[in-house]
């Protein structure tokens, strides 16, 4: 062990070595320059204990969770427009400070971190805003957002009442409110801002630092309420947070949930509608079915304001994402996937959810409390009705009203429940809520789903390489005129490669040595093994092993030039069996990081690399303790430190890739490829690859790893009833957990984009292709004993004041992405239908004119709308039996067609 004071010495010698990594790193601040537009009336936020009050109104509030960096500026408007259109009130995002301030005190506000153009989107939008500045913010992002450098201030203890730390968390904290104030953006100045959070999820450590994280929190909120926002703060999974700040709720489900203060209203910062996913895991699915149910409980037992966590999860491009071991893609399975498209049925059922909660917003904002009816056993109502004497902050815009909405919950696991409410009676499905806004009629249930269900494919568009399986070759071959089919190759030097590296004597702490400018630390020495040994192994048969208490993330062991072994793991021991000749032998450890760590207490002392003792075992004259002598260490790979990615010229030496070259270990490829024509998402698969980092342009697209989700586990169909976990409904079992990588459009050109890849196992490039992402099949089911759709109740609703039950029946509605129209249908059967999208099939009961009906209304179109009736199918095919209209359609590129949109 080092003394504090010969590692600081140290220090500065590894920050003067990794210099010129820290040169090419440097980001120039720019902030984008101030305009003093604004986007609404100025408005005052604040809340009671029922509703945050906006502009004097209580308000039910549904937010659309966005993390700005995890996407494009182009992606940014599409993105809001369809959270808007998905029912969004409110966009909410955290604040990356290891985005903006990489290097101390060099802000970087430009491109996927300009914060501030972000927060203009949303609100020429029309809709609002909530920051989450945290500065820590967990998130699954590297480090949960703090900068590395953080770790290297003297004396610094992260989120507890530490001096040092306080200074640079308030510093940055005060940048972003002062930012976001100059800009004109909260929401007394017009702009969109109504909530800002510190700090995250702190309740969750607070008891790992005793009375010192009290103090902290304290601090933390004066300090935010301080810096004179003008907008209510919370604190998420906060109990003790003081009087002036709001704690909210995070989790599956958030119902039943009260603040510490009976002024506060109940807010739900993150719904996890979805779940991340690790290297080597299972692909998370949370059915729509049960996310509808919680949001549905959430408002029914008192809730006010609901953020999804992610509506957009987006890619952790470059190596943002965080550890132990998260991969590229950040898709959530929330309602928009990772490339911008909608995820259905879960962005649709949504949609009607907010639709049917909208429609009892007058009641809801204007009770202070619900009446508390049981109804069963497991079953239960809320009624809200409007007070109509009510005075106070709505009474001018609901107060005069008599409303009644009512939720109708069946909490039962298995069994469907009829009810009488109010005198009328209610069928509610297993695990369920039924929404009633006039206290009467049903205009949605959260089990009964009538949105489309989309099929994505990823589609193959071209290839990099004329190498390719026959079928595929044919079928693109037209294509490939203006595609490079050549691949060029340099290796990355095991070890040394620049004058950069230093020699020590032990093992020097990963992060302290690269500062995370790197995945990479190569660790070098000589290991003297003499003929006694050799023969000491061959007598009893055992070999030389190196041997590590704990490490994590990636190990890759080299002998005299050659890869002998890999350890992956989180904080795992290494027994690694070795091979030595006779002689001077050069042992190389090359200790990686696959995303730091992002959750727990004391994250400045979590670090990487190796803990604990680090020895060769099994010598004649017993161990030898590596950590006792001298190591030469080098940050990083000479491609990083040349940029060999980058667009400009540099001193790569790149020789042609001829077949028999590959697989090959730490190997750079490049090719040049074209832009498949029309605007569908792009993506790179790299199924064929094994680990390592790609880049488009010289835009990082983020880390590739091809491995394998386990066998088992996946479930073959999803019950939606009953608590949901992240284990429950995976999928993707047996394959690998990411192949695709989304190269967003804004990053390509028609022709000629640069890609290179960095490979360290192998793999083939010749197997790499460009794929495009499309829904090109789109499929539903709605029955008779579905309702009418919920957006034909707020028409009668605003036509009269009150809900009619008009004569409406349930629709389907069917729609393609933009730019897509229905080419044909494959299956259409009204009548008792059987199996699910792309497996339907008649039942006994099936009306002739099925197919004609539906072709009819929705061939060479961009969405159609049916009638659930026996009229629209030419008569009743089978009376006395619910009938169900099943249809499977096939989008195509309207381009494509001669039909032209409607
Ligand atoms: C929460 C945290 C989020 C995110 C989420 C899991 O605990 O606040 O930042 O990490 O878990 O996706």
């Amino acid at each position: 062990m080092h003394s504090k004071k010969n590692n600081r010495a140290l220090l500065q010698c590894l920050a003067l070595s990794v210099y010129p990594m820290m040169m090419m790193m440097i980001h120039l601040s720019c902030v984008s320059s101030s305009s003093a537009s604004t986007f609404f009336k100025p408005f005052n936020v604040s809340y009671d204990h029922r509703a945050i009050i906006i502009d004097g109104n209580r308000r039910m509030l549904i937010s659309a969770g966005i993390h700005y960096p995890r996407a494009t500026p182009e992606m940014w408007p599409d993105l809001i427009a369809k959270s808007k259109e998905g029912g969004a009130d409110v966009i909410e995002t955290y604040v990356f400070w290891n985005a903006h301030e990489s290097i101390r005190g060099q802000y970087n506000f430009k491109g996927k971190n300009d914060i501030v153009k972000f927060v203009k989107l949303v609100g020429s939008s029309g809709l609002y805003l909530q920051l989450r500045i945290g500065p820590y913010v967990c998130a699954e992002w590297n480090f949960g957002g703090f900068p590395v450098w953080l770790r290297d201030i003297p004396g610094i203890e992260f989120r507890t009442n530490n001096a040092p730390f306080k200074e640079e968390m308030q510093r940055f904290v005060k940048k972003i409110v002062d930012l976001m104030r100059e800009e004109m953006l909260f929401s007394w100045q017009g702009g969109p801002i109504i909530m800002l959070q510190i700090e995250n999820e702190y309740g969750n450590m607070e008891s790992s630092y005793g009375q010192q994280g009290k103090d902290y929190v304290k601090w933390a909120a004066s300090m935010a309420l301080g810096l004179g926002a003008g907008v209510p703060w919370v604190m998420c999974k906060q109990t003790d947070a003081p009087e002036n700040i709001i704690d909210a709720c995070n989790g599956y489900y958030c119902d039943g949930y009260k603040p510490n203060s009976y002024n506060k209203p109940t807010l739900w910062t993150e719904n996890w509608d979805g779940w991340y996913t690790t290297w080597g895991g299972r692909l998370p699915h949370r059915p729509v079915e049960d996310l509808a149910f919680a949001v549905a409980r959430f408002f029914q037992r008192g809730g006010s304001f609901m953020n999804y966590y992610m509506y957009f999860g987006g890619t952790n491009f470059g190596r943002t994402s965080g550890g132990p071991f998260y991969i590229t893609s950040y898709d959530y399975d929330a309602p928009i996937d990772e490339y911008g498209l909608l995820s259905e049925p879960k962005w649709g059922h949504l949609k009607d959810l907010h639709a049917a909660i909208k429609l009892c917003e007058p009641a809801l904002v204007a009770a202070d409390s619900a009446q508390y009816i049981k109804l069963g056993q497991n079953q239960e109502a809320h009624v809200y009705r409007a007070n109509v004497l009510s005075e106070g902050p709505n009474s001018n815009r609901y107060g005069s009203q008599s409303n009644c909405s009512a939720f109708l919950a069946n909490i039962d696991e298995h069994k469907a429940a009829s009810v009488t409410f109010l005198g009328q009676s209610y069928t509610l499905p297993p695990w369920s809520v039924s929404i009633l806004p006039d206290c009467r009629n049903t205009v949605f249930n959260t089990a009964k789903v009538s949105s489309q269900t989309s099929i994505k494919t990823v589609e193959f568009s071209l290839p990099l390489s004329p190498n390719i399986s026959v079928p595929q070759q044919s079928m693109i071959e037209s294509k490939l005129s203006s595609t490079s089919k050549s691949w060029m190759t340099v290796k990355e030097p095991i070890g040394v490669w620049s004058e950069n590296n230093f020699t020590v004597q032990g093992i020097l702490e990963h992060l302290n040595v690269t500062k995370d400018y790197s995945d990479y630390l190569w660790h070098i020495t000589k290991i003297y093994v003499s003929d006694d040994d050799i023969s000491f192994w061959k007598t009893n048969e055992v070999r030389p092993t190196v041997t590590i208490d704990s490490m994590r993330d990636v190990l890759r062991v080299f002998i005299n030039g050659q890869l002998t072994g890999s350890v992956i793991g989180h904080w795992v021991k290494v027994v690694q069996p070795v091979e030595f000749q006779s002689g001077y032998n050069d042992l190389i450890l090359l200790s990686q990081t696959v995303g730091l760590q992002n959750y727990g207490a004391f994250l400045e002392k979590d670090g990487a690399g190796f803990r604990g003792q680090v020895k060769l075992t099994g010598f004649k004259n017993g161990d030898i303790d590596l950590s006792k002598i001298l190591w030469t260490y080098q940050v990083g790979l000479k491609g990083e430190f040349q940029q060999i990615y980058g667009i400009e010229e540099n001193e790569a030496e790149w020789t042609d890739l001829t077949r028999d070259g590959i697989p090959s270990t730490f190997t750079w490829y490049k090719t040049y490829f074209d832009a498949p024509d029309g605007i569908d998402p792009v993506a790179l698969d790299l199924g064929s690859m094994g680990k390592g980092q790609a880049w488009v342009n010289g835009h990082h697209i983020g880390r590739y790893w091809t491995v394998v989700a386990p066998k088992g586990g996946c479930q073959d169909t999803c019950d939606y009833r009953g608590a949901y976990n992240s284990d429950k409904c995976t999928t993707n079992c047996g394959n690998p957990t990411q192949t695709w990588y989304h190269v967003p459009r804004s990053w390509l050109q028609a022709s000629n984009n640069l890609l290179v890849i960095f490979e360290e196992t192998g793999g083939n490039p010749f197997e790499i292709s460009v794929k495009l992402r499309s829904t090109r099949i789109v499929c539903e089911q709605v029955s008779e004993s579905h309702y009418p759709p919920v957006r034909k109740w707020s028409n009668s609703y605003s036509v009269d004041g009150k809900l009619s039950i008009n004569k409406m029946a349930p629709e389907m509605h069917l729609h393609c992405q933009d730019g897509y129209i229905i080419s044909s249908i494959e299956f259409a059967s009204y009548g008792t239908p059987q199996g699910r999208c792309q497996k339907f099939s008649r039942g006994n009961c099936h009306a002739p004119m099925s197919l004609s009906v539906v072709s009819e209304a929705c061939q060479g179109k961009s969405s159609c709308s049916i009638g659930i009736t026996n009229a629209v199918f030419g008569g009743d095919p089978c009376r006395g039996i619910v009938k169900t209209l099943a249809v499977e359609a096939r989008c195509i590129p309207s381009s494509s067609t001669g039909f032209s949109q409607i």
